[in-house]
């Protein structure tokens, strides 16, 4: 059967990852987080004290780097240069810099360069803030996520304790907050709906409901319509 990319954008937190993973088991298509490398990029920072106002220190931790996903037991991992460090980065010193971080042009360079080579051999779902827009703005399938951010700030708060890890509410919901606006505003690739991106709300439906409705888009897709 013919294979597509499809492309899923929205605020953080509105569940992108769940419904990638999703598609991921349901097609059988190759799960790419671009949020976990923005992250993995974040925590490479943090760890070696890089000042990221300095283009030269940025390019030079930017060539040590390297990120990969690997499936695990049906999972997915996030190594930064071969060691797993899935749960560190959904720390929040790493949520509360991330989205400095990915403004940064050298970095998104680096990172998009990486996310479209991932993605040529389509059979992709790949989730983020400008995969519609910019990674592959020739996606077959485009769907814009949303939900309440109260909703958003609890899913992630409970995210976060399943994880154990241990973080106040009201410090996930500012920092939500803030990174849908820094996401929002920034100069370079902001997260935006592509025009011709599917509006999805979330908040009212089920998680077995959103799902169908992506399958049957993806269905039409598929036979071109
Ligand atoms: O999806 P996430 O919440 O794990 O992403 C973490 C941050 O990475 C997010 O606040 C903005 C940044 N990001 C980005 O700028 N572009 C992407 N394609 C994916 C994530």
């Amino acid at each position: 059967m013919k294979k597509i990319i499809v492309a899923i954008d929205g605020h953080s937190s509105c569940g992108k990852s769940t419904l990638a993973n999703d598609i991921s088991h349901a097609c059988g298509y190759l799960y790419i987080s671009t949020g976990s490398m923005y992250r993995a990029a974040t925590l490479y920072f943090l760890r070696n004290d890089t000042d990221i106002k300095d283009p030269v220190a940025v390019e030079k931790a930017l060539n040590n780097i390297n990120t990969d996903l690997r499936v695990i037991d049906g999972q997915t991992f996030t190594f930064l240069n071969d060691e797993n460090v899935e749960t560190e980065i959904r720390d929040m010193p790493v949520s509360n810099l991330v989205s400095q971080v990915s403004a940064i042009p050298a970095v998104r360079t680096s990172m998009v360069a990486q996310q479209r080579k991932i993605g040529e051999k389509k059979g992709v779902v790949m989730d983020g803030r400008d995969i519609g827009t910019v990674v592959f703005p020739e996606a077959e399938l485009k769907i814009f996520l949303t939900s309440d951010p109260n909703i958003r700030a609890i899913r992630r708060y409970k995210e976060l304790q399943k994880k154990g890890i241990i973080a106040a509410l009201h410090d996930v919901e500012a920092n939500l907050t803030q990174r849908d606006h820094l996401d929002s505003t920034r100069t370079n690739s902001p997260l935006a709906k592509a025009s011709d991106a599917v509006l999805i709300d979330n908040t009212n439906i089920t998680r077995e409901e959103q799902l169908a409705m992506v399958l049957a888009l993806m269905d039409c897709r598929i036979k071109g319509a």
